[in-house]
């Protein structure tokens, strides 16, 4: 499918630092990984963390020629962009959720509610475990196998524990599951469904991951996806740029709304764009992205409208609990592209996150957790306070289903009314 011009003198084919012989090929194209902070660069392994200034690390690409036509040969999942991925190009034959290629909608209706002329929603609830955490996974899922990793984990907000869960079940990995205990029942539940294994912890996420991150240092071969292996996980979330930009019929679109936690969905986003330019597989135009964040946690919209780079953290108190992240470790790279862009990053209220998420069901007939009520408020307040272009060409992203968020609407919706079963009952409602 793709001309692979990796290069085996980085490492990634000899022994990893875990002592561990990787196979010819385990990463694809990727090539090493690269500080995000200093740019020191350190052969592909179990490694999080530069060896240099502690810095986040990322995924660096020795990037293929690839073309539209191979790329639209492939599967109808996120393994059609396999060759821009750390995963092998025998990828799609290992057992995996398969997640990717979801709707993407023009939202005329939507649009007209909120003045814009050119709207689309990419709804990513259509997912295996209805939120966009299944790419992400899919591709930890692929470095877990590859690093020799016996144990799949995540500390998690509520939608990574259902789909780590749901991954691990499908791989026959054991897969051990930690989320804060106060989660909505729902994402208790429809994680429980699928492990044994789901601990529940007295505290928010942010105690949750501080746990993970000391059991990852003690226990031999555990993946936490979205901390021992965050480098490889975080890639999945560029697959959201590449459909949105195939979906248009190969460009990108002029304005973006993105919901924010750790903030990595958002900044790989903006790697996704920045890749389909550079290898010639979209026209180089300009976007903008905007973040979208709820008010009862909000410290990268406080950073941006304080205009300090420095994002300082946050006890959350909010509905949106899939956005609870108090200190998000991509925050400041969330400030550098919505700033490089001219983007922003805005926050809403609980009552404007519940408002969105009707006026999404009821403009187009989709549902959003409480996490796509921020992104679709946060959409609305842009453009009332003129941070946004209201005749650009808009996509905002729909992450989560919101069946899993019942509690956030239950006592805002119902029955018109309740009657007999008569005619004469019915006309009487006046809905006739
Ligand atoms: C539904 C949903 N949308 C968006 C996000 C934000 O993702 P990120 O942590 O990459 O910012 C999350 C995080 O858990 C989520 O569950």
């Amino acid at each position: 499918m793709s001309t692979s011009v990796l290069d085996t003198s980085t490492g990634s084919t000899g022994p990893s630092a875990a002592g561990r012989h990787l196979r010819d090929g385990a990463f694809g194209n990727a090539r090493n990984l690269v500080c995000r902070e200093c740019g020191a660069t350190q052969e592909l392994g179990p490694f999080y963390a530069c060896q240099e200034c502690f810095g986040p690390l990322e995924i660096a690409y020795d990037y293929p020629s690839i073309t539209r036509a191979e790329i639209e040969a492939g599967p109808k999942n996120i393994w059609r962009y396999q060759a821009l991925l750390p995963v092998p190009t025998d990828i799609a034959s290992s057992p995996n959720m398969e997640p990717g290629f979801t709707r993407l909608l023009k939202a005329d209706n939507l649009g007209r509610a909120l003045g814009m002329k050119n709207l689309w929603v990419k709804d990513d609830s259509g997912n295996p475990t209805h939120s966009f955490k299944d790419r992400v996974v899919a591709v930890a899922l692929s470095a877990a196998r590859e690093l020799g990793m016996t144990v799949f984990a995540c500390p998690s907000t509520g939608n990574l524990a259902n789909a780590v869960a749901a991954a691990g079940a499908r791989a026959g990995m054991k897969t051990v599951v930690f989320i804060p205990a106060d989660l909505e029942r729902a994402k208790v539940l429809t994680s429980a469904v699928y492990t044994d294994s789901l601990v529940a912890v007295n505290g928010n996420y942010d105690d949750v991951n501080r746990l993970a991150s000391e059991i990852a240092g003690e226990e031999e071969g555990w993946a936490f996806v979205n901390v021992n292996v965050r480098p490889y996980y975080a890639e999945g979330s560029k697959t959201l740029a590449y459909e949105v930009a195939e979906q248009l019929g190969w460009r990108l679109p002029q304005q973006v709304v993105v919901p924010v936690a750790s903030g990595a969905q958002l900044t790989k986003i903006d790697k996704g764009f920045t890749e389909l330019a550079r290898l010639g597989l979209v026209e180089e135009t300009p976007y903008k992205v905007y973040g979208a964040q709820a008010t009862g946690c909000s410290p990268v919209s406080a950073a941006f409208k304080s205009g300090h780079d420095v994002v300082r953290p946050v006890r959350p108190d909010t509905i949106a609990k899939s956005l609870a992240i108090g200190n998000p470790a991509d925050g400041p790279y969330v400030l550098d592209v919505t700033r490089r862009t001219g983007g922003a990053v805005e926050d809403v209220t609980d009552e404007e996150v519940r408002d969105g998420i009707q006026l999404l069901a009821r403009t187009e007939g989709i549902f959003a957790e409480t996490a796509g009520g921020v992104t679709i408020a946060t959409l609305k307040k842009l453009v009332e306070t003129g941070q946004l272009d209201p005749d650009a060409e808009t996509v905002v992203f729909n992450t989560g289903d919101g069946l899993k968020t019942l509690d956030a609407i239950a006592d805002r919706v119902g029955p018109a009314a309740t009657i007999d079963p008569s005619y004469a009952a019915f006309t009487a409602t006046g809905l006739a």
